[in-house]
């Protein structure tokens, strides 16, 4: 494939043919760098949406009797069939998201590694075993045999950020353990998740073991949320629809990961040159459109102008322009989003923040901005921005630092910037978020260490292990010798 854009059709995955929808209906996909249509994704109809579904969970029982061995062979030829693939798939997410053609490939890397990690780890799958005789009046002729089961079919829902990553990350730990598999990728990014998809086919998926299901999360999302078929909901995403989601699915599992508000919190011991590097490039690699970016900086006043200074140093040197061009500051996904952005940081200068930094506007895409002397009366100090635009708060103890954490609504990760580790431990204990970073920006890798937010950021656990868990529940069987 050529990085030209075309009008064609990328058909969905219905038990391993590629189908356009008899409603004859499409969704076209634009591309964020340069608004050409990159091709068109069908909009798929209730009825052939309810077919995926009901054909997914008919051959659930079947998949789930293979030999654990098989099922990692599969995702083992996957993880192959996409590195062979980078060029064709990375292209598509750089034409499609907007990152970095280097980004973008090297997003198809680090899933085929999370692939293979998944198929290695979903070996090691263990139940237990138990003795009656170990609780009160228990007898030890009664015993349980706790095994490890699929709940069946899955839904597996991905975000735009990492249209292929955030997908296989749900799918392949889904797949290893014996569910079936219902992908609705988020529209912008469905092409992309639709070839990963191909990598699987080609890689000898059983029929019916994955369906696609492509259309707007608005129109189709809550049916098939709700439908009866389905098991277990994992899904990435906004901290709304998240919640939209878990409100719709009743009495099934649900692991949700969603946004954040990350802080770095910069202490006066801190080695600032450092903190300063690791913020920006944790703030805004890909225009700050990742859940675990930096979204507000907490410093000490008496390091705070030092910080400010070596922050718009940082800044200045980055360039901005389109993701062809290779630029560090890409235009965001859509103008609605930046206009969320710009209306961020014209609120926080009407109420006095310091501008040290303007990025300027055009259209989707938006300069990087920093913000000093960011209150909390500003709407930037709570809400996440997901874009360019790094808030900066200044406090006069480590108390307040902790305070300006626990009062956000999310809790995804945060960093701490200091020379003391014990002092780094203790504020780290206090925190109310899924992971504190010492000395290091927020981020979700190595992808098998365990992912999660508290608060508004999310429910349940994600990393490799953990989402493998997470697709498991326990089947327990009770011998009662006489
Ligand atoms: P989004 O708008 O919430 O969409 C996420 C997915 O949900 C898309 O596939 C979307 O489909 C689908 N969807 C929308 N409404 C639905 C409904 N009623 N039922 C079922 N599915 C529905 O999020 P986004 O804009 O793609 O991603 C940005 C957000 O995700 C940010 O807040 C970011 O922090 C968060 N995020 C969190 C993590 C994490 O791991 N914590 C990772 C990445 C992103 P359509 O595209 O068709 O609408
Ligand atoms: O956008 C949310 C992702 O989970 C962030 O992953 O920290 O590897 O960029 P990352």
């Amino acid at each position: 494939m050529s990085l030209c854009h075309e009008e064609r059709l990328y058909k969905f995955l219905h038990n391993n043919e590629w189908k356009e929808s008899d409603t004859g209906e499409v969704i076209q996909i634009f591309s964020p760098d340069d608004k050409k249509v990159v091709g068109q994704v069908p909009a798929m109809s209730q009825l052939e949406v309810d077919q995926a579904i009901q054909d997914t969970a008919n051959v659930q029982e079947d998949w789930a009797q293979q030999e654990v061995n098989d099922r990692a062979e599969l995702l083992h030829r996957w993880a192959d069939e996409l590195e062979k693939m980078t060029d064709e798939i990375g292209e598509m997410i750089h034409l499609e998201v907007g990152k970095t053609l280097s980004s973008a490939k090297g997003e198809v890397k680090r899933t085929a590694e999370l692939v293979r990690y998944t198929a290695e780890e979903g070996l090691r799958v263990a139940g237990g075993f138990m003795q009656g005789g170990s609780f009160p009046g228990g007898k030890n002729a009664t015993k349980a045999i706790v095994d490890k089961v699929p709940h069946g079919v899955v839904l597996a829902i991905s975000p735009f950020n990492y249209p292929v990553n955030l997908a296989a990350a749900k799918i392949a730990p889904a797949l290893i353990t014996g569910n079936t598999v219902i992908f609705k990728p988020a529209t912008q990014g469905a092409i992309s998740g639709l070839l990963m998809i191909k990598a699987l086919v080609k890689a000898g998926l059983p029929q019916s073991v994955l369906n696609t299901v492509t259309g707007r999360g608005s129109v189709i999302g809550d049916y098939v949320v709700q439908h009866e078929k389905i098991d277990m909901i994992s899904f990435t995403g906004g901290t709304d629809t998240g919640q939209h989601i878990a409100q719709k699915a009743s009495m099934i599992p649900v692991v949700l990961e969603l946004g954040g508000k990350d802080p770095a919190i910069v202490l006066e011991d801190a080695d600032l040159k450092k903190a300063a590097k690791e913020i920006v490039s944790g703030a805004l690699s890909y225009s700050g459109q990742r859940c675990t970016a930096i979204k507000r900086v907490i410093v000490m006043d008496s390091v705070a102008d030092e910080l400010a200074s070596l922050i718009k140093e940082e800044v200045d040197s980055l360039t901005v322009g389109k993701a062809s061009e290779s630029a560090n500051i890409t235009p965001m996904i859509n103008e609605k989003s930046a206009q969320f952005v710009v209306n961020l940081i014209e609120d926080a200068k009407s109420k006095g923040a310091s501008v040290i930094s303007e990025g300027v506007r055009d259209g989707n895409l938006l300069g990087a901005t920093v913000l000093d002397n960011v209150t909390e009366d500003m709407d930037v100090a709570w809400e996440e921005q997901f874009g360019p635009v790094i808030p900066i708060m200044r406090i006069n103890s480590e108390f307040e630092a902790i305070r300006l954490e626990k009062q956000n609504k999310y809790g995804l990760q945060a960093s701490i910037f200091t020379k003391d580790i014990e002092n780094a431990f203790a504020i780290a204990e206090k925190l109310h978020v899924g992971t504190v970073q010492i000395n290091g920006k927020t981020s979700r890798g190595p992808d098998h260490f365990p992912f999660l937010g508290v608060k508004q950021s999310g429910l349940g656990v994600q990393g490799i292990g953990r989402s493998i868990d997470s697709m498991l529940r326990d089947k327990v069987t009770v011998l009662n010798f006489s």
